[in-house]
């Protein structure tokens, strides 16, 4: 059965490309052995991750990432079943939400994941897709 889930979370520590870079390169291998799919956004000091796999896989993966000291706050926003994944050619896209990216600056100035529903986010991770924001690692 596959499933969906979303999760919204904060950096612990100072945000920055080394932390997030050990994360994607130990996502890649676990994740693509394990047939998770997904992208985790990286934004000025949150984390927002979908991961898609097999419910077992996704919920053990999940139960990992919550205790992980690298980030605090964790939130489930939604976790359901689907017939098709979103993801499919990547075992974790990163999409860099930065401050200095003019899409959130322009358009989302007082971005807060927090303040935003299962729907919101959705919908945000469905048009940062859609305008290429997900950056595939070469090792994907
Ligand atoms: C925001 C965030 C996202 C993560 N995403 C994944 C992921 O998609 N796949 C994965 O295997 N580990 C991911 N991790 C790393 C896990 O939390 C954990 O370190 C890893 O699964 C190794 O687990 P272990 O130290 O218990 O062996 C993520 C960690 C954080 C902080």
């Amino acid at each position: 059965m596959l499933v969906r889930t979303l999760y919204i979370s904060r950096n612990s520590g100072p945000q920055t490309s080394t932390v997030t870079g050990s994360i994607l390169k130990t996502a890649l291998v676990f994740n693509k052995v394990h047939g998770i799919t997904g992208v985790l956004c990286q934004g000025t000091g949150f984390f927002i991750q979908m991961l898609e796999g097999e419910r077992s896989v996704v919920s053990s993966l999940y139960a990992r990432i919550l205790n992980d000291k690298r980030h605090k706050d964790v939130e489930i926003v939604s976790f359901e079943e689907i017939k098709d994944r979103k993801c499919k050619q990547w075992s974790m896209a990163l999409i860099d939400l930065s401050d200095t990216d003019p899409m959130v600056v322009l358009q989302h100035p007082e971005f807060d994941p927090y303040a935003g529903g299962r729907d919101f986010l959705m919908q945000q991770i469905d048009d940062w897709i859609a305008t290429g924001k997900p950056v595939q690692s070469p090792s994907n």
